[in-house]
């Protein structure tokens, strides 16, 4: 019998090589641990929330709120041991905040989406989505009832209108409204930090689809808790609340927490807990994750995270200012990549991992991102911004930048040759 110790089968030969194999790309995948006393320019918690002590003290006294003979675990599936009162009333409310009629909790956004596309389209339909989308959405439409999936260029709405009206020209059912076609898209795009067009794409659905049947997937994942007022994405900001069948709206990012939620209209929903595996067949979400997504929903709709956005965007503000002071004339030795409003910036230049290592040399986590989570050609370092972040902070995190393109500028062809 093969035993894990047993390091010699032919199996682990295989894994080692295609590791090693990883390695010679440096693509090699690796767990770090925190660096104690290191600032994070890194993690999605924008808000600060995980660390914020009026957050922690709220949670804390939901927790002893907890009456003694009241389950901490779930105990099981939602669809078995794992359902309360308690989550169903958080689903009301999460839904009377997000101005959906239904609201579904996932264990988190991976299992969210993966269960949305995985579950909602039908044999006969049509999946349009951005060729950016995350991969839980793919891991979702590969496992989809549908084989008909295009991806349409990147936020661009003439791309999505060229690839819908091809559709309508070619197929008479998507025409008269017979197949449904599903848009997926993000609000707020991971490694970029770009906001989606929504408005102009929902314009292009429905000049084409004017029977009714386009509907929308939006991932708000990196929106929630920093986009729109008290942090309710960007759908709501923009009203097209009405006008979306499906958002998802995460908790492990801004919100410091863990989960996800499908707001959706009830048919949906319970659609959703027939056939989504990835509700059905787990532990469903227990009472510390519950009420730490309460919690925060209450900070949300009371407006005491307010301040904490706005300290957010003034010092996304000022980075944004103080990037690109320091931008070199030659664009391919570093570009930065930022759009407004973003707490995601992204340091496009031919060599992330050094700038990475010069960063955190000093102290400031920030993260190389390669391919395969970016295209080839693409590499940048990814500098999160959150609402704990000083302007000190910021200071000292531009000037190490600064100092590194200079030297790199001295050593540009060399750079230019050794890529990565
Ligand atoms: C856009 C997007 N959607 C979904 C997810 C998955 O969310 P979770 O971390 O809650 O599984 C992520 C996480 O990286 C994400 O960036």
């Amino acid at each position: 019998m093969t035993t894990s110790s047993n390091k010699h089968t032919p199996l682990h030969l295989t894994l080692r090589q295609t590791l090693q194999q990883r390695a010679r790309n440096q693509t090699l995948r690796t767990l770090t641990l925190p660096t104690p006393n290191s600032i994070d320019f890194s993690s999605n918690d924008f808000l600060s929330l995980s660390t914020n002590p009026l957050y922690r003290a709220r949670y804390l006294r939901h927790l002893q709120a907890l009456p003694a003979t009241h389950p901490l675990a779930s105990g099981g599936s939602r669809l078995l041991d794992g359902n309360s009162q308690y989550t169903e009333q958080l689903e009301h409310f999460l839904a009377a905040f997000h101005h959906s009629p239904a609201a579904l909790l996932f264990n988190s956004g991976f299992d969210a989406n993966w269960g949305v596309l995985s579950t909602l389209p039908q044999p006969d339909d049509l999946v349009l989505y951005d060729e950016a989308i995350h991969a839980s959405a793919h891991e979702g439409m590969r496992r989809s009832r549908t084989s008909r999936l295009l991806a349409f260029r990147h936020s661009c709405p003439a791309a999505l209108e060229a690839v819908l009206r091809r559709q309508v020209e070619l197929d008479p059912r998507v025409r008269n409204g017979e197949r449904n076609v599903f848009v997926v898209v993000e609000s707020v795009y991971s490694m970029d930090g770009d906001v989606a067009p929504l408005q102009a794409f929902v314009e292009v659905v429905e000049r084409w689809l004017p029977a009714g049947n386009g509907y929308w997937i939006v991932d708000e994942a990196h929106a929630t808790g920093v986009v729109g007022p008290r942090g309710v994405g960007v759908v709501q900001e923009l009203g097209l609340e009405g006008r979306m069948f499906v958002r998802v709206h995460t908790f492990g990012k801004a919100l410091g927490g863990h989960g996800a939620v499908v707001l959706c209209d009830p048919d949906t929903r319970e659609y959703l807990i027939n056939y989504a595996r990835s509700l059905i067949y787990t532990t469903a979400l227990g009472f510390p994750f519950l009420a730490a997504i309460r919690t925060v929903y209450e900070m949300l709709e009371g407006g005491e995270t307010v301040e904490l956005q706005d300290t957010l965007h003034h010092r996304i503000r000022y980075l944004r200012e103080r990037l690109t002071a320091i931008q070199p004339a030659d664009p391919t030795l570093f570009a930065l990549h930022h759009h407004p409003g973003s707490p995601i910036f992204s340091l496009r230049c031919p060599l992330p991992r050094r700038l990475a290592a010069a960063c955190q040399a000093k102290g400031y986590v920030v993260r190389p991102i390669l391919p395969p989570t970016v295209p080839a050609g693409q590499e940048r370092v990814r500098v999160c911004l959150h609402a704990g972040n000083t302007e000190e902070e910021i200071d000292g995190l531009v000037e190490v930048i600064s100092e590194w393109l200079a030297e790199m500028q001295e050593v540009q062809p060399v750079a230019k040759v050794a890529r990565l």
